[in-house]
């Protein structure tokens, strides 16, 4: 009895395992798109160079993710680093394709309080905008060891080689490392060690200076080699906390300790044409004004209009979608109402207040809180063979962040409090309100108009992305409207560009968005019109046309980035 049961549990435990091998077998063999070629498009040849390195060394998109990003935080001090944080949408090729966003925005400290900048009753802007106090907790360490661990192939000692070497050999200094330099010349000069390491005599190197970073390839080093205890605890640690409280700052150990990364689900939006938006959630409000500006504009016939009405389109649903921005918040902190400003008949209802030849006051829509934002950060996008991908903005806020770099570390930190709003109830010193919203609280993410976003249908998948503080939805927008428009991926990020972000009530343009005739016409329909200083942005964007399984990449003509496509199983030949 005793052995006909055993010897039954034995064929059900077998059955079982047949089934399960065979599950296994059925999902291995279930065939799913893989391009067959990878793709990086990143701001700095250096940064797609080490990309690349990965990819060919066996690495998948992942692992290519933290090559480029540890590079980034070499060779664009003044735009991304480990003293920075920012979000990774990830595209997760299978039989089920998966998304996952990798929340790495810097958290305020424990010591942060709602005043933490008014003195005498004032709030002091310069508080959140230089020197340490203006220094988030950094995420950017955590979520490159979450890639290597969590999504990668290789280990981050691997990973990371290419930018460790580099901080030891050095840069030489490009145009917009000159750029960003002399808009920070000051705060670099009041910052020893910044000044020591950026500056020569004090001023902005010349073209082709190298910059060598030791101190940065042993912090970058300590992390290869220990993982989250190599930054987060430890010598590293120590560092940062006594060079930050030494300098006037608020850190704690725990603060460092207690980091952690948020993974969340990406915001998912169905359009039209079996597409879907695939973009960042809150605390970014990037995906949300992204979703609600496509949704309204399939209501509005803007692939048939002229230049002037697209452009009147266009405007006026980031004037509204803009609007709702004072709503949202750190979803571990507030809730986001989302379910109302991303609700199709709302949308509809918007979509329909446009006037179809003028412009709508922002005056007289219902007002939401508005916002400012910083001047630096920075975008690169990933494909593998396999159709794994990485859409990823980072940041330290306005270039080289707080412009304080902890001494013995090499890590310049971020000014990321000060995408808080730091007086809710009263103005800025832009003379624009806070919301409550995004108020400062002890461990809150600031909110953030960073988006890196995909679009996906069953035939294409497109990566986009760009910094650019407060424009980076309009800019991802106009790339979208591009591809939308069938134009080719050269366009997307070199389409001259135009803004519109609810208060203050004006059109920033770029000087060649539009033509003297064009520029008449708008102002004839109601917009105030401002041209901006500087071609801004830079957007890095990927096509993957998966019937023709073709891949093309595209940086944006305004920075320094070269995109590549290749098949890295594919040995390449010296020329
Ligand atoms: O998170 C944000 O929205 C800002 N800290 C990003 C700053 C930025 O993109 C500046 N870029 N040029």
């Amino acid at each position: 009895m005793i052995r006909k049961h055993l010897q039954q549990h034995c064929l059900s435990a077998l059955l079982l395992l047949c089934t399960v091998a065979t599950q296994i077998s059925v999902a291995a063999e279930t065939p799913f798109p893989r391009p067959q070629q990878s793709a990086i498009a990143s701001p700095h040849p250096q940064a797609t160079a080490a990309g690349r390195e990965i990819l060919v060394a066996g690495g998948n998109a992942f692992d290519a993710a933290v090559a480029v990003s540890a590079t980034l935080a070499v060779v664009e001090p003044y735009g991304s680093g480990l003293g920075g944080g920012g979000f990774f949408l990830l595209r997760q090729s299978g039989a089920q394709t998966g998304y996952v966003f990798l929340d790495a925005r810097e958290k305020a400290p424990i010591k942060a309080t709602y005043d933490l900048y008014r003195r005498d009753g004032k709030v002091q802007t310069a508080l959140s905008l230089n020197g340490p106090l203006a220094a988030a907790i950094p995420g950017l360490p955590a979520a490159l060891v979450e890639l290597a661990e969590r999504y990668g192939k290789l280990p981050l000692s691997i990973s990371m080689a290419p930018a460790i070497r580099l901080a030891y050999q050095g840069f030489p200094v490009d145009r917009i490392y000159q750029q960003r330099a002399t808009a920070r010349l000051t705060a670099l000069r009041d910052d020893p060690e910044s000044a020591r390491l950026f500056l020569r005599g004090g001023e902005v190197p010349a073209l082709g200076t190298l910059i060598p970073q030791p101190e940065l390839a042993v912090t970058l080093n300590r992390l290869a080699n220990n993982g989250r205890a190599g930054f987060y605890s430890g010598l590293t640690a120590q560092s940062m906390v006594h060079g930050v409280r030494a300098a006037g700052g608020i850190w704690k150990p725990e603060d460092l300790y207690q980091y952690q990364i948020a993974t969340r689900a990406p915001l998912r939006f169905r359009l039209d044409d079996q597409r879907e938006l695939i973009s960042a959630p809150p605390p970014s409000a990037g995906g949300a004004a992204l979703a609600q500006s496509l949704m309204m504009l399939q209501q509005l016939p803007w692939r048939e209009a002229d230049k002037v009405q697209r452009a009147h389109y266009v405007l006026e649903v980031l004037r509204r979608a803009y609007r709702d921005r004072g709503l949202l918040g750190d979803p571990d902190f507030v809730a986001n109402p989302l379910n109302h400003v991303l609700d199709r008949e709302y949308l509809v209802h918007l979509a329909g207040s446009i006037a179809p030849h003028e412009a709508t006051p922002s005056a007289s829509l219902e007002p939401a809180p508005p916002w400012r934002e910083g001047e630096h950060t920075t975008h690169f996008a990933i494909l593998d063979n396999d159709g794994n991908a990485v859409a990823a903005t980072l940041s330290v806020n306005l270039p080289f962040g707080a412009a304080f770099t902890v001494p013995g570390t090499g890590v310049v930190l971020n000014d990321e409090m000060d995408d808080f709003a730091a007086d809710p109830q009263g103005s800025n010193a832009y003379g624009l309100a806070g919301s409550q919203a995004n108020s400062i609280a002890a461990g809150k993410r600031p909110l953030s108009s960073m988006s890196p976003s995909f679009l996906e249908s069953p035939n294409e998948f497109a990566a986009f992305g760009t910094p650019g503080g407060s424009r980076i939805p309009s800019m991802v927008l106009l790339s979208m409207l591009e591809y939308l428009g069938g134009q080719p991926i050269a366009s997307w990020p070199a389409v001259p560009r135009y803004h519109h972000q609810y208060l203050p009530d004006v059109v920033e343009h770029e000087s060649d968005a539009f033509s003297q005739d064009e520029m008449t016409q708008l102002q004839s329909r109601g917009y105030r019109l401002k041209e901006v200083p500087r071609g801004y942005g830079n957007q890095q964007v990927l096509l993957w046309d998966k019937t023709g399984k073709h891949v093309e990449a595209a940086s944006d003509p305004r920075g320094l980035g070269v995109p590549e496509t290749f098949d890295p199983k594919v040995r390449q030949t010296a020329p």
